[in-house]
């Protein structure tokens, strides 16, 4: 069965203080640090690159769960790979011609395959990924429109959740926007196991508990999927 996986999103970190900000937040008990990487062509925003990543590389062994907002990820597998990026994950709305390709040359870099969706695109799209030889290793959900931290939980995104947690017992599951201690709830019970969450870890008082709580969350309930 799918274990819980805590990733603070570093989007919401001091980025003038990277390497301390990602050992802080796995001193917090965080399994994995969640990048959030955006070009201003897929969202209206712009964040950090390979550069940034293979900076941090030299700096922890942590896992990194690149996250690519972006409109050509496939231009950008051999510079996250270099760089020493853990998971890539792209967006299926961003691969729709070339996510068989996408998904080889991934793995062929030594990173685990993942695929995105926003709140606006059906479930049933990203099955075919999820099937088959050639296939990824997560799902994201997204559960606000990609772009910014600090944005409202879509709790009706979680019958996609519940959905694609049904059809693949033990598939990583995660859910990206709006997650913290009063959400939680909705998205473990519906069968997510993988959980970001940039702005109730780094705006909490003692970060660790709140990494913790979702933990435990998702622990309790992950015999009743
Ligand atoms: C949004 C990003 C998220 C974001 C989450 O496009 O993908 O990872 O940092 O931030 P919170 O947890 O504040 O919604
Ligand atoms: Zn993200």
């Amino acid at each position: 069965m799918a274990a819980a996986k805590i990733a603070p999103s570093m989007l919401s970190s001091d980025f003038s203080n990277l390497a301390t900000e990602a050992q802080r937040m796995l001193d917090c008990g965080a399994d994995w640090l969640h990048m959030d990487i955006m070009c201003s062509h897929f969202v209206p925003n712009l964040t950090i690159g390979a550069p940034v990543i293979e900076s941090l590389r030299k700096h922890t062994k942590a896992y990194l769960d690149c996250h690519l907002m972006v409109t050509n990820p496939l231009d950008y597998v051999e510079p996250f790979g270099k760089a020493g990026a853990s998971g890539f994950t792209f967006h299926i709305e961003a691969a729709r011609e070339n996510w068989n390709e996408l998904i080889q040359k991934i793995k062929a870099k030594g990173m685990k395959p993942g695929v995105s969706l926003k709140p606006g695109t059906p479930i049933e799209e990203v099955y075919p990924l999820v099937e088959g030889e050639n296939h990824v290793d997560l799902v994201l959900v997204m559960t606000v429109e990609p772009g910014f931290g600090g944005q409202k939980f879509m709790p009706e995104m979680m019958d996609k959740v519940r959905k694609l947690r049904q059809k693949y017992p033990s598939l990583d599951i995660e859910v990206d926007g709006g997650l913290g201690p009063s959400t939680i709830d909705a998205a473990a019970s519906a069968g997510a196991n993988c959980i970001v969450a940039g702005s109730s870890v780094f705006g909490a008082p003692e970060p660790a508990q709140v990494i913790s709580l979702m933990r435990n969350r998702v622990e309790g309930v992950k015999a009743a999927w």
